[in-house]
């Protein structure tokens, strides 16, 4: 595919921003123009981050078919301290309302997805929604249901849900706690950074999703289950090649957590010399 780089000469100044911030040095400055264009074999070295689209100051610069018409413009702001004060008042949600988020707001949370980074621009991830209440309550009672037949006969693996086995045989939704949605983090298992894009992704959609008023909940129970029961990946949708990353519970919630928590101090250490 043509990368189709292109430079308006009437509004680029020749700064050389775009081709001082390529990773991979795939543009340079035309010697007679100082317009940007590919450099030798740059079109294949490109990795399509559009630094050279986000960087210019006079929007010139388009390429793959974007210019800077179609671009958010970076406004200031959060708030420093804003920021922080989501940071450390982000909870874990274990307590939902039954009524499922507006589509509106689903939106909202599944357009922000398109930028979240990944290793090496690789861009692979699938996100597979469980956006209807029907939709959750089937799954969670056949996956609960599966669940527990497991437990119960002591199936090989399900000694690691021990301390849940006896909430679970009383019909206590550890797993999902009443979520009306979750989300299934996925890449492809060549994809560079497997291990680690879909963390970071939910972990950007877990920040979003609280500053939209929404509880959510990081689900390791989940990829446990997942692992003993995999005939209930197919219904998440992914694509042949893929494989599950991390899970995210999500909902309107009735909790109101008032103030932070106080967590232990980390291990820090400054190199010396
Ligand atoms: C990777 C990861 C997996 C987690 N898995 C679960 C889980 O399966 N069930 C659960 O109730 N909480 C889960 N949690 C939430 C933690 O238990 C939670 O962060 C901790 O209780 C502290 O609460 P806080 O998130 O409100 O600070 C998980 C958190 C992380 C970061």
């Amino acid at each position: 595919m043509s990368l189709d780089l292109h430079v308006d000469p009437d509004k680029c100044v020749g700064c050389g921003m775009c081709v001082a911030d390529c990773n991979t040095r795939a543009i340079e400055l035309d010697g007679s123009s100082r317009t940007p264009r590919w450099a030798e074999n740059g079109e294949a070295r490109c990795f399509r981050c559009q630094h050279c689209l986000a960087i210019c100051p006079t929007g010139a610069l388009s390429i793959m078919g974007r210019s800077a018409d179609g671009s958010a413009a970076r406004v200031r702001g959060p708030e420093p301290s804003e920021l922080l004060n989501l940071i450390k008042c982000r909870r874990s949600c274990r307590s939902y309302r039954r009524e499922g988020v507006d589509k509106a707001t689903l939106d909202k949370l599944k357009d922000m997805l398109a930028w979240v980074p990944t290793g090496v621009n690789d861009h692979r991830l699938f996100f597979g929604f469980i956006d209807d209440v029907e939709v959750m309550e089937k799954f969670r009672k056949d996956f609960l249901a599966r669940l527990l037949e497991l437990i119960q006969r002591n199936a090989p693996g399900a000694e690691r849900f021990g301390r849940y086995r006896e909430r679970l045989i009383h019909g206590d939704d550890v797993i999902f706690r009443g979520a009306p949605h979750m989300v299934l983090a996925c890449t492809p298992a060549d994809a560079p950074c497997a291990d680690i894009d879909p963390v970071i992704a939910l972990s950007y959609f877990e920040l979003y999703a609280q500053s939209l008023g929404l509880g959510t909940l990081w689900c390791g129970l989940f990829l446990w289950s997942i692992q003993l029961m995999p005939e209930f990946l197919p219904r998440f949708g992914m694509p042949e090649g893929y494989v599950p990353g991390y899970a995210m519970m999500f909902g309107n919630t009735g909790l109101n957590y008032r103030r932070s928590t106080q967590p232990p101090p980390v291990l820090l250490y400054s190199m010396q010399g």
